[in-house]
């Protein structure tokens, strides 16, 4: 099954609306015959502005977070109706540093994931071990535990809107990226556990995306891989010359 990959940006709490505008116009022909698909996870408040630059563009834009609730009492929160009308396509959620900075559970992230799905946003889904957890050979229980609760109840026909990024955390803003084949066993691993819940269809047709210190040195030779269909990219996607050679590895 071919699988078009898919490069992605998390800029994190980096950029005003001014410099992602300046940032877009830049990057959108740097990329504009890109063979993957180019996701861009942007500050809520650059979101209306980058989603108007992207415009007619192959550039998608989305945000890094969401609350589950559709409004309410919740002080500080973004719902996910007001990310589709600030211009977003998809939302990432379950990144390793709302996990572990803010005390995301897998729970919370489940209750986001089906909110996104429902209301037609698509969902990246982050997860990935602590080095600590790698070094006591409980990377696949990891994964499995975090694959099993952030996907409860989520239906095949949702299935096809979910993107899964394998982010070891150990390689997260360090400049240690996982080996292809490291990165490769675990891809595997997150394959074949699609494959026994949804079956082999849905899960070959999933884009499993690898993050961690992607970088245009590395990103060739994650991608030979066979099931490494694209990337996250957190702190090379910051500069629009580094990224579109990312994107266009
Ligand atoms: P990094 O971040 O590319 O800076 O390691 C990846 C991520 O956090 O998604």
């Amino acid at each position: 099954m071919e699988r078009r990959p898919i490069i992605a940006g998390n800029w994190k709490m980096f950029k005003t609306g001014k410099e992602a505008k300046a940032y877009l116009e830049a990057f959108k022909p740097l990329v504009a015959s890109a063979k993957a698909e180019v996701y861009l996870g942007v500050p809520y408040t650059a979101l209306s502005i980058a989603a108007d630059v992207v415009k007619g563009s192959n550039v998608e834009v989305g945000a890094q977070n969401m609350h589950d609730a559709l409004d309410g009492a919740f002080t500080g929160e973004i719902s996910a109706p007001m990310l589709k009308d600030a211009g977003a396509t998809f939302v990432i959620l379950g990144h390793s540093e709302r996990r572990h900075v803010f005390g995301e559970s897998d729970a919370f992230i489940n209750k986001k994931v089906k909110r996104a799905l429902s209301e037609g946003l698509s969902v990246v889904i982050c997860i990935g071990e602590l080095e600590q957890e790698r070094e006591d050979e409980k990377t696949e229980a990891v994964l499995k535990q975090q694959l099993d609760e952030s996907l409860a109840d989520i239906t095949s026909q949702e299935l096809a809107n979910v993107v899964i990024a394998y982010e070891p955390v150990w390689a997260i803003g360090t400049g240690k990226t996982a080996t292809a084949e490291i990165a490769e066993e675990a891809h595997l691993f997150c394959r074949d556990y699609l494959a026994n819940r949804w079956g082999k269809k849905a899960a070959a047709a999933m884009r499993i995306l690898y993050g961690g210190s992607v970088k245009p040195e590395n990103i060739a030779g994650l991608m030979a891989k066979p099931n490494i269909d694209g990337a996250l990219v957190g702190g090379a996607s910051l500069k629009p010359d580094v990224f579109s050679n990312i994107v266009n590895y």
